[in-house]
């Protein structure tokens, strides 16, 4: 049975293709239109699912939509004649259910044939995002858990995975909403755009939960675990907020009421800069996000009594608390994939629907990552052809090198501190490069951050870089022993261990982790080895290949990023590319 998961409409657009219950390929569809968080239908992501798995889409069985406007309708019937909801944001919700309906219709426009030949199932949002994340933990029995801003007119959901896959069998319902709650923050603080909220999470650890007793009074858990936002302080609920999530980046409202501004003071403008006060107000929000997560999941846990935790939703991007969990909680053992967002709710809606129609049920259906498009060394060589004299024109070295002295020769130039553009295999499925479309550096260099920022990223200062670690190190290294291969989680670098690699250690000693081993990805591994026989220090410096813009998805939008910027070098599968001036 061949199904194709999708996540459209909606921010983080995506397509999945499971044949037979197991996932062949995964992508966003902002790799292809180079816009952050890309929202619409994601037809360039289909196509490229097609292709990777070779089927055209007539023979795709199903196709399964993260939504489900039917969900739940009683109660949002019952929200709306309680007059809690006002007509004009019924008649927002009301369009962007018109375009939801659409799917069929922009299936026929892409691949021609009638709307009745696309068989499309709406499996509920929530729904979508517990089967993303239990199906690939591989656990036999785990809590799945959901939280996220909104979808489906709830903002959680739970239930317990087993044999028989899983059923949602608790819900938090609109307008209560933790990530409305964070996201809100986020805007307060001046990070406008959609999905700025990891930039409040890196934010956080330079100031003191000061504001902690004044944003307790936005947020809090009630007798049954469960958060309830304090209304008065937010938009949401009773103005309709402007929202897009039509063909191009998603754009939102604020979502907090001027209450906010005076419990907390004025609002920061993006231009503006960053005070201590600023700071402080992230630490307190990222603290009470993390106090209400962990009292919700000791309330389930206390529940449900299984030691398996399987998380998913926007909120489980927040690799900070996600650290937390094990040691807050009774959950002793954490799964949450790479793309724990929306997007991974079209790799739910495909397995989800494929059980509900009697397939197979696969453990582990997505071992890695790396479920993206690859590019062939034949199509990377007609690219340098091509590109020549640009090449040259930049000062730039060409060598192909076979894979052992690729490796050696990477390995020496980043333990010479230079910086390397490292583009392997497949990309990667969800928000994190891993390896395959990663920018790497020396995490012995002191400067490295800054020569990151100043070379290529020119992000903000306070934002960490992550460390790629091999798996047998992380003992050694971090306070935990863990199996973190999708960087989901934050862990403390042991003190001792801090001075020795300072550009991937946080302001309060911890460092957002990936760990490598060679089964996931033999080639990463290889190369984490060799910088370890070299230098001792088995990890790398690993940030996404990109300049504030989409991780790059082809060779061409690698070159173009490489001549653009001051990477020193760049490896192009086997090929090596360096500025020989540098
Ligand atoms: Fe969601």
């Amino acid at each position: 049975m061949v199904v194709v998961g999708i996540n459209a409409f909606h921010g983080d657009a995506s397509a999945v293709i499971a044949v037979n219950g197991r996932i062949v390929a995964a992508v966003e569809e902002e790799r292809f239109t180079r816009i952050k968080h890309w929202a619409g239908m994601p037809i360039e992501s289909v196509r490229c699912c097609l292709e990777i798995a070779g089927l055209g889409a007539s023979e795709v069985n199903h196709w399964a939509v993260n939504n489900d406007n039917k969900a739940h309708r009683l109660r949002k019937l019952g929200y709306m004649l309680k007059g809690a909801a006002r007509p004009n944001l019924i008649m927002s919700r009301v369009r962007n259910r018109v375009k939801k309906s659409s799917v069929e219709q922009e299936l026929v426009k892409a691949f021609g044939g009638k709307t009745q030949q696309f068989s499309v199932h709406h499996i509920e949002h929530h729904l979508s995002h517990l089967a993303s994340t239990f199906y690939p933990s591989g656990f036999s029995k785990a809590l799945a858990v959901s939280i996220d801003g909104f979808g489906d007119f709830s903002s959680a959901a739970w239930g317990l995975g087993g044999d028989n896959g899983i059923e949602p069998e608790g819900y938090v319902y609109f307008p209560h909403s933790l990530g409305i709650f964070y996201q809100a923050v986020t805007q307060y603080l001046g990070f406008r755009d959609y999905g700025d909220e990891y930039k409040v999470m890196g934010l956080a650890p330079y100031g003191n939960p000061l504001y902690l007793d004044s944003l307790n009074q936005l947020l809090s858990v009630n007798s049954t675990s469960v958060y309830q936002l304090n209304l008065k302080y937010f938009r949401h609920h009773n103005q309709p907020i402007s929202f897009s999530w039509e063909r191009g980046r998603p754009v939102f409202d604020s979502l907090y009421s001027p209450l906010l501004e005076q419990l907390l003071g004025p609002s920061r403008l993006p231009e503006e800069p960053l005070e201590q006060r600023h700071r402080n107000i992230a630490a307190s929000a990222q603290k009470l996000f993390e106090n209400c997560l962990f009292s919700m999941l000791n309330g389930l846990y206390k529940k449900y009594k299984v030691s398996n935790l399987a998380l998913a939703g926007g909120c489980a991007m927040n690799s900070v608390a996600n650290g937390k969990i094990s040691e807050r909680t009774g959950f002793n053992r954490v799964y949450i994939q790479p793309a724990a967002g929306d997007a991974g709710g079209a790799m739910g809606a495909a397995l989800e629907l494929n059980r509900q129609l009697g397939g197979n049920i696969v453990r582990d259906p997505m071992p890695n990552a790396y479920l993206g498009p690859g590019f062939s060394s034949n199509s990377i060589k007609s690219l340098l052809n091509d590109n020549q004299s640009r090449i040259e024109s930049a000062g730039c070295r060409v060598r192909f090198l076979e894979l052992d002295d690729l490796i050696a020769k990477i390995a020496d130039a980043l333990a010479g501190g230079r910086v390397v553009g490292w583009f392997q295999g497949r990309m990667e499925w969800g928000a994190r490069a891993l390896g395959n479309r990663s920018i790497l550096g020396d995490p012995r260099c002191a400067d490295m951050q800054q020569i990151l920022n100043h070379k290529i990223k020119r992000r903000e200062s306070f934002r960490p870089f992550a460390p790629s670690i091999l798996r047998e190190h992380v003992s050694q290294w971090f306070e935990v022993d863990d199996e973190v291969p999708y960087m989901q989680k934050v862990y403390k670098i042991q003190r001792h261990r801090r001075a020795e690699i300072p550009a991937v250690t946080h302001v309060d000693g911890s460092g957002r982790l990936q760990t490598v081993t060679v089964k996931q990805n033999p080639l990463y591994f290889r190369l984490i080895e060799a910088f370890y026989q070299k230098t001792g220090v088995p990890l790398l410096l690993n940030t996404s290949f990109n300049e504030n813009e989409p991780i790059v998805c082809t060779p061409q939008e690698a070159l173009e990023c490489f001549l653009r910027t001051r990477m020193d070098v760049l490896a192009l599968g086997q090929v090596m590319l360096s500025r020989e001036s540098e």
